[in-house]
């Protein structure tokens, strides 16, 4: 691992994508490295769905083919993450071991002709996938173009769990290991309860659909149990290739697309993170979405640059409705993901395939071919990343964290919970939302974590808390940090059994609050606050009896359940402050109590308007502020430096074009402002 180099050896920003040459003629291969020449493409992802090709029945591997096109990519300057196909087992695979397939929650068998079909606990897909990465390892080690190993594809998606009988066995396996005894695993997952006591290890299963609901704690270690066994399959592959090869080694993840997998645990196992992104294109402000998207990427990596492996130039395929990007939003996009610590460009994919699922995906060349629209903004963003390489290896740095936490989400998504209403990926795009209008950058992190750097920490959605993770909150707070708290957190342990103590309990010090019981609200109801301060606020979805434990009341309810009772505390603990929000305020109502509790943790909002989004990066000799203009008109600003886009000199005005981007080297902590009003 320490001789393992920490990025792939290409000079400047990476920029490419996803390259399947395997669907084109040889003629085609010549164009398009020719093509990528003139686009400034400089790395591509290859053989991630090559399987059948590659090895064409049990042993027998054929991989001429490949290695014409490495020689071909080398020799025009682009260099190859070299994918491991293992998400597209060939069909002779599953002809030869029938029982290696997955086997979804209600027992329907998955079928071939897609991808993703295999289980990860099948012993003959295991051996498997460590012979073709072993193939792939000792063939190209050694070969000049390969400069990354890109190990399978999306690991959990589209399937993550599996229960076949293998799975299922595997299962009784991890939990023993996890328990040591039945009378722990008994006590752990509450078993007393319906009758499930389990007396032999044999007669645990996987929690398949059953006439009510199934055992909580059992779902949530079988979604702890599912997690593992994807990571395990990684980690065969990762050391399969790590024993003949030097190249970093990263699969590709989906921040804020699924939860599947723990990203906080698999970035320990990667030698660099990279992640796929998609807009969701419903969402008329997909940009905030991208944002958290890529702000996790960073987090989950330590800060460490990451690999934004895959996203789209236009419209994707697999939405209700694939809305095209509109000129100027794919260079937003992407130079979004570089503004919050992405040193690799990446796109889902080079040529848009003529046959299969994807034919309607957009691509850098579009079915349109190089009179296009896309393909002129393909090549002048190369153009962009060309004039960006002093930016790489620089670092984004956050005062404010968000915690994000993957187990808390698996056991929340279960079922029987108070309120439909209540959604952690709701509440978490709510408070980003804010800091992100704000102008505030931010990491994410767990409970866990040492947060002491942070000035403030936000909870939006910690449902499951362990006592330690909340003694961990505690001493943040006490160390002078403001932490806020928003309902439906700190509910229960680790088995996801209530606290002793009841609703919120871990945080009782920090809160300086006990919850007695949870209000929700009827669907389309809403409730109004007042502040003591002064002034109304409006909120839904939820409501609390609050028993005040020390903290001060910032707001009541003045309807609904909780008439009278306190809405939003504040409490003084130790050097710090813990507030806590006990119902879904509107957008304004979170505008409000968040411009206060800025001003407890000292963060300043930006002040740049509305729409601008700004993110820093701080290099060794200067900072990098990349300014994305999402506005429909032009914004003015002063601020000195060089824009490194067009290579002018910013001597107090930068005029950022309606849809545009600027990335202004500056002073160590300059900041933009706006230009006062002239008239
Ligand atoms: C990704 C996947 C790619 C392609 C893409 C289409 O999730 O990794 O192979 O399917 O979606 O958007």
């Amino acid at each position: 691992m320490t001789s393992t180099p920490a990025w792939p050896a290409i000079r400047g920003i990476a920029y490419g994508g996803d390259y399947t040459p395997e669907q084109w003629p040889r003629e085609t291969w010549l164009e398009d490295v020719a093509l990528m020449r003139e686009a400034g493409v400089n790395l591509v992802s290859v053989g991630i769905f090559s399987w059948a090709l590659l090895e064409t029945s049990e042993g027998v591997f054929d991989f001429g083919w490949l290695d014409d096109l490495l020689d071909l990519l080398h020799e025009n300057g682009v260099a190859v993450d070299l994918g491991t196909p293992t998400a597209s087992p060939p069909a002779w695979f599953f002809a030869d071991h029938p029982g290696a397939r997955v086997i979804t929650r209600n027992g329907t068998v998955m079928g071939f002709g897609s991808r993703g079909m295999a289980s990860h606990s099948s012993p003959a897909y295991r051996e498997a996938v460590v012979r073709i990465a072993t193939a792939l390892a000792e063939r190209y080690a050694s070969h000049p173009a390969v400069v990354l190993w890109h190990v399978h594809n999306e690991y959990g998606v589209p399937v993550g769990e599996d229960y076949s009988e293998q799975s299922v066995r595997a299962f009784r396996e991890w939990l023993r290991e996890k328990y040591g005894s039945l009378e722990a695993l008994n006590a752990g997952w509450g078993t007393t309860f319906w009758g499930q006591s389990y007396g032999e290890w044999d007669h645990i299963g996987a929690p398949a659909v059953a006439p009510s609901v199934v055992n909580p704690s059992q779902r949530l270690d079988f979604a702890r149990f599912t997690d593992h066994q994807l990571r395990a399959c990684f980690i065969a592959e990762r050391d399969a290739i790590r024993a003949h090869a030097p190249q970093p080694i990263t699969t590709n993840f989906m921040a804020n697309q699924s939860w599947t997998t723990d990203m906080w645990a698999w970035a320990r196992e990667v030698d660099i993170v990279s992640d796929d992104h998609y807009l969701w294109a419903a969402d008329p402000e997909g940009e905030i979405g991208l944002s958290i998207a890529a702000d996790l990427s960073r987090s989950v990596g330590g800060g460490t640059p990451w690999i934004l492996m895959e996203h789209s130039t236009s419209a994707v395929n697999w939405q209700p409705r694939n809305i095209a990007k509109r000129p100027g939003e794919m260079a937003r996009n992407s130079l979004t993901h570089l503004a919050r610590g992405a040193d690799a460009i990446l796109f889902f994919q080079w040529r848009a395939s003529r046959h299969g699922a994807e034919k309607f995906h957009s691509a850098m060349i579009p079915h349109a071919g190089t009179s296009s629209r896309v393909w002129r903004e393909v090549v002048e963003l190369g153009a962009t990343l060309d004039r960006l390489e002093e930016v790489r290896g620089s670092r984004v740095v956050a005062d404010v964290a968000i915690l994000w936490d993957f187990e808390s989400f698996w056991a929340q998504d279960l079922e029987w919970r108070p309120s439909v209403d209540v959604s952690h990926a709701e509440r978490i795009r709510a408070y980003y939302e804010r800091l992100w209008r704000d102008g505030i950058t931010v990491d994410f992190a767990l409970p866990g974590h040492d947060l002491s750097g942070y000035t403030l920490v936000v909870a939006p959605a910690q449902y499951m808390l362990s006592a330690a993770d909340g003694a961990n909150l505690a001493r943040y707070v006490a160390g002078g940090g403001t932490l806020v708290v928003s309902f439906f957190s700190g509910i229960v342990d680790e088995f996801d059994a209530v606290h002793p103590g009841g609703f919120g309990a871990p945080l009782a010090d920090a809160l300086g609050i006990r919850v007695e019981e949870f209000l929700p609200l009827r669907e389309g109801s809403t409730g109004s606050l007042t502040l003591t301060a002064g002034g109304a606020l409006v909120a839904d979805a939820w409501q609390e009896d609050l028993v005040l434990e020390g903290a001060d009341v910032v707001a009541a309810y003045v309807d609904g359940p909780a008439a009278g009772g306190a809405a939003i505390t504040r409490h003084r603990h130790g050097d710090g402050t813990g507030w806590y929000i006990s119902t879904r305020l509107d957008a304004g109502g979170l505008a409000e109590v968040m411009a206060q509790v800025y001003r407890d943790a000292g963060v300043t909002p930006s002040g740049l308007p509305e729409g601008l989004e700004v993110v820093r990066r701080s290099g060794a000799d200067a900072d990098y502020l990349v300014a994305v203009n999402h506005r429909d008109d032009a914004v003015q600003l002063s601020a000195h430096g060089i824009e490194l886009i067009s290579g002018s000199e910013a001597t107090g005005d930068l005029t950022i074009a309606a849809g545009a981007v600027a990335v202004l080297r500056t002073a160590h902590g300059a900041r933009l402002e706006v230009v006062p009003d002239r008239r």
